[in-house]
């Protein structure tokens, strides 16, 4: 029943030490440099990209740059209104903030359910547990019965997630280009066909040097579309260096996910990231995963072919989505990426 209440709940319980199975291994923290101030995380601008030519080449460009090397950008003018960003966010802290009766309706370990509220998907497998609380909700292609979501950010998660489908769609347009391929050719591999939305939330937390928000990982999706506010504490890794991804009001944060770098032969980068632990907070995000995962399929993703050649052979085998999360989930978030099991 004291998991049922989650972080918040021994956050609100007034400790002063926390348990020992969230402390991160020594090693977590000094087998890296400290962030170099000098790397930014790229901000793409999306104004007029849909008027095409030079501007949407720009874009593009800026786009491939960032997916090859950073594996992260953020965007601004993207077309979702910021009264919408800030009601998502208002949303998810109203249902975290609920009391403990109203979340444990919600808390399933079940990650074949729509919809579920819960704390450390990995505790059993991950070396060390996270200082957050999450709602897991699939969105599509088969939506949840509007009653199946907490009345607290029931309205404003369908409208945020049609929102970010539309952003999600322009953004694999952008990709395939990138790549060399048609516009439509990674709606058409269905990458952009399913979502989850996974809003996180960070309660403070009294020893923040001894654990961390999010541990190590990459994404397991195609693509990532984050909303996060203003407090930070997201670092993705760059050349052994942790670099930090600064708040800024009404912009989304994107990131490659594993299957993107699989299906795109290692051209586009599924890049490790974390979120530190924070003595002030709480800090809320809401994270859009774009995959097909829970639906089944007997389709098989492997490298595009029109990417492959002579000099770049295929690197992954074909592989089935659910083998995939399967695999991910099996390990939890131990600090390696899930691709290398796939080559
Ligand atoms: C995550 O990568 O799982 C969480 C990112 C965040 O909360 O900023
Ligand atoms: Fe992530």
């Amino acid at each position: 029943d004291e998991t049922k209440a989650g972080v918040k709940g021994l956050a609100d319980a007034g400790i002063t030490k926390i348990p020992t199975f969230f402390f991160q291994p020594p090693d977590h923290f000094d087998d890296i440099d400290p962030a170099d101030a000098r790397l930014q995380i790229p901000v793409i601008d999306l104004r007029g990209v849909d008027s095409g030519g030079a501007r949407r080449e720009e874009v593009v460009g800026e786009v491939i740059r960032a997916a090859e090397t950073l594996g992260f950008f953020q965007v601004v003018n993207h077309g979702i209104p910021a009264a919408v960003l800030d009601e998502m966010l208002a949303g998810v802290r109203r249902f975290h903030e609920e009391k403990a009766e109203v979340k444990r309706e919600y808390y399933s370990r079940d990650s074949r359910r729509k919809v579920s509220f819960y704390s450390n998907f990995d505790l059993y497998q991950a070396p060390a547990a996270n200082w957050r609380d999450s709602v897991f909700c699939w969105m599509a292609p088969e939506p949840p019965e509007p009653e199946e979501l907490p009345l607290a950010c029931r309205q404003i998660t369908f409208e945020y997630s049609d929102h970010v489908k539309r952003l999600g769609n322009v953004l694999f347009e952008l990709l395939s280009e990138a790549l060399g391929l048609p516009s439509s050719y990674l709606k058409e591999m269905e990458c952009a066909k399913g979502h989850a939305l996974v809003s996180n939330y960070y309660p403070p937390c009294p020893e923040p040097h001894l654990t961390l928000g999010t541990s190590k990982h990459s994404d397991p999706d195609f693509l990532t579309i984050l909303l996060q506010d203003h407090v930070g504490g997201l670092q993705v890794l760059h050349q052994q260096q942790w670099v930090d991804v600064p708040p800024m009001a009404g912009a989304l944060v994107v990131n490659i996910g594993d299957l993107l770098q699989l299906i795109s032969n290692d051209r586009l980068k599924s890049v490790e990231h974390r979120v530190l632990a924070n003595n002030v907070g709480p800090r809320v995000s809401v994270a859009c995963f774009f995959t097909m995962h829970l639906y089944p399929s007997s389709r098989l993703y492997g490298p595009i072919k029109e990417l492959l050649s002579d000099e770049s052979p295929p690197l992954y085998r074909e592989i089935l989505l659910r083998d995939f999360i399967s695999y991910y989930d099996s390990k939890g978030l131990d600090g390696q990426s899930a691709l290398s099991y796939f080559k």
